[in-house]
């Protein structure tokens, strides 16, 4: 699905008169998916369940700016990458759950630590609940995290 979505996102930029690699782009996720490569667990817990996750956050936000400028094919692109993501976190919290049983880890005191070891977060800026949700966060996972955050901020500042 991500090489169909680069060559949905490909085509749009060339009818636009553009290629890939004309634009900068951050590398965050691919950058993570090395740090991640020797534990899937890992890959499971930073890549799906957070990066991906906060391309549901964004995307819908980028398609509201492209929609004014009434860019309907690439509105209908980031539809199909929205829908697929949500896709893909699922995957991922399937994944992540069923590794943490496997090694009698418990999921969410072990990913609070690692989004505090990794110095990732979650809760910036605008969060979509409602799509983490659909890819299977529970709303308790979900405030116990945002809660986790805060206090991190908390301790951050009292440094
Ligand atoms: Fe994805």
């Amino acid at each position: 699905e991500e090489v169909f979505h680069f060559g949905l996102m490909r085509g749009r930029l060339n009818s636009l008169g553009y290629d890939y690699g004309d634009f900068e782009a951050h590398g965050h996720l691919w950058d993570m998916a090395y740090k991640t490569a020797y534990d899937p667990l890992l890959r499971m817990a930073l890549v799906p369940r957070v990066l991906e996750a906060r391309g549901l956050d964004v995307t819908p936000g980028i398609r509201a700016k492209v929609a004014q400028r009434g860019d309907v094919e690439t509105c209908d692109v980031l539809d199909i990458i929205y829908r697929d993501e949500v896709g893909h976190v699922a995957i991922g919290n399937h994944w992540y759950q069923h590794l943490c049983r496997e090694r009698g880890l418990e999921p969410v005191a072990l990913f609070r630590s690692l989004i505090a070891h990794y110095d990732m977060f979650i809760f910036r800026g605008y969060v979509n609940i409602e799509a983490r949700e659909r890819a299977g966060f529970s709303r308790f996972e979900l405030d116990m995290l945002e809660d986790f955050e805060k206090s991190l901020k908390q301790d951050k500042k009292a440094v």
